[in-house]
């Protein structure tokens, strides 16, 4: 293991010097310098635009769109506010004109530099004074006066220091990039995390087209935002009304399906549950969730068992979040049980329904933060109910054209969320 101790830290240690102590009272807040950048779902993220002078990693799988989400951005600034420079240190200069032409991006006042080499990439920087600077990636660049491999923890967090060093020296801001793998393993974003000013994650399965912005560092503002994007043959657009295009594909009535009001950080999104239940033809019964937290599924599934009665012990259960999302939070729990109870009765859900709601074990719906988000987002694409759990069920102002029903059990909510559940018990022989 190589140990990081050698970093050039006091490049950093005075900033003036004669620095005394200010009290608080007395400290002025000054207006940051922030420009918008061209795309909104962007500007979101960072909280209103780019700070001057900040550094800004964006990390990412490797192939999840980093590389193009930077040259659009890079080349809209540049027709904006003047030069930008994009550094590859992966990519020839023929590779990105090829992804340019595809993404029909204009190269006016773009200039391109393929270098590894940081001491170059910092004298001509210096030399070109930009309004923007793109380093894809930071993995990728070197100091050739430190004796470690490029890509080592060393190198990374030197080139980052002194990019950071010129950033503030400067006041021109800069992007890096950075690639992690599923576990965050490699000498890379994880431990940048604490010297940049913003960190955001660029996330997304592979087989989906959406990819989502997150932060989660940002000493300028909130880490409660997120930006959605859809990947398409020319390059990124961005999805400013995602919850309708994640439901764009769902079929009124259909059995099986539940709708969410989940909370991407601050944002209110919905989601489509799916859930199939079939008899296990051979061997254990599996359960698979993609989207949803594994867990979350065994124990919504036993308590399903347990205290609402389904007899799922003989059934392959299969849960799924449409649209590649990736769901962490509990309150997805009622969605997911209404889906599956739907499948095993074969009984479709309200197609105006939105539910939401922790499942607990004694079966008992838990309260869920935000509610009036949840529900403001579910009237606001036309939903007429929402489900909630009675602990959480007082929203003011009360909410205008969708009507809130709280329930304190599952078994209350699946009588309830199930279309034909209270007249017409089909397939009650499953129970
Ligand atoms: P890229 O930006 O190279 O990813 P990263 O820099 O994070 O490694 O994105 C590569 C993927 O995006 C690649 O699989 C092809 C796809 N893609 C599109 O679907 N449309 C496009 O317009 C472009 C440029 C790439
Ligand atoms: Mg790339």
């Amino acid at each position: 293991m190589e140990k990081t101790v050698t970093a050039p830290i006091t490049s950093f240690q005075s900033i003036s010097p004669v620095n005394p102590p200010q009290e608080l009272s007395q400290v002025v807040l000054e207006e940051e310098d922030r420009f918008p950048l061209p795309l909104a779902e962007f500007n979101r993220v960072l909280g209103g635009g780019l700070v001057s002078g900040s550094l800004v990693l964006i990390g990412g799988e490797p192939g999840i769109g980093k590389s193009t989400l930077l040259l659009q951005v890079a080349s809209s600034v540049a027709q904006t506010r003047g030069k930008v420079v994009y550094i590859s240190g992966e990519e020839t200069l023929h590779q990105i004109k090829l992804r340019s032409e595809r993404l029909g991006v204009k190269g006016d006042r773009l200039y391109l530099l393929a270098e590894t080499d940081l001491e170059v990439i910092l004298n001509q920087i210096e030399q070109l004074q930009p309004s923007l600077v793109v380093v894809d990636s930071i993995q990728a660049v070197h100091l050739p006066e430190s004796d470690t491999a490029p890509g080592s923890i060393t190198q990374v967090r030197e080139c980052t220091l002194r990019l950071m060093h010129w950033a503030k020296s400067s006041g021109v801001p800069i992007f890096i990039t950075g690639h992690v793998t599923k576990d965050g393993a490699i000498a890379g974003p994880r431990v940048l995390e604490h010297i940049v000013d913003v960190v955001l994650y660029f996330e997304g399965e592979p087989f989906s087209a959406y990819r989502l912005l997150r932060c989660v560092k940002n000493r300028f503002g909130s880490t409660n935002e997120i930006g959605v994007f859809e990947m398409r043959g020319q390059g990124l657009i961005e999805v400013d009304n995602p919850s309708q295009v994640f439901l764009s594909q769902r079929r009124g009535e259909a059995v099986g399906s539940a709708v969410v009001s989940i909370l991407e950080g601050s944002r209110p999104l919905l989601v489509e549950i799916q859930a199939l239940t079939n008899l296990t033809s051979f061997g254990l019964p599996r359960r698979t969730a993609s989207g949803v937290d594994f867990n979350r599924l065994l124990l919504v599934t036993a308590v399903l068992s347990k205290r609402v009665g389904l007899k799922l012990g003989n059934q392959d259960i299969i849960a799924n979040v449409t649209g590649g999302l990736k769901i962490g939070e509990p309150a997805v729990d009622l969605g997911v049980a209404l889906a599956i109870a739907s499948s095993f009765r074969n009984v479709g859900v309200d197609p105006q329904l939105v539910v939401v709601g922790e499942v607990g074990l004694s079966g008992e719906l838990r309260a869920v933060s935000h509610l009036d988000r949840r529900v403001d987002e579910a009237a606001r694409l036309g939903f007429k109910r929402c489900l909630v759990p009675e602990a959480s069920a007082r929203v003011s102002p009360p909410p205008k054209d969708i009507e809130l029903i709280p329930v304190s059990t599952l078994r209350e909510a699946i009588r309830v969320g199930l279309v034909r559940g209270k007249s017409k018990r089909e397939g009650s022989a499953n129970e």
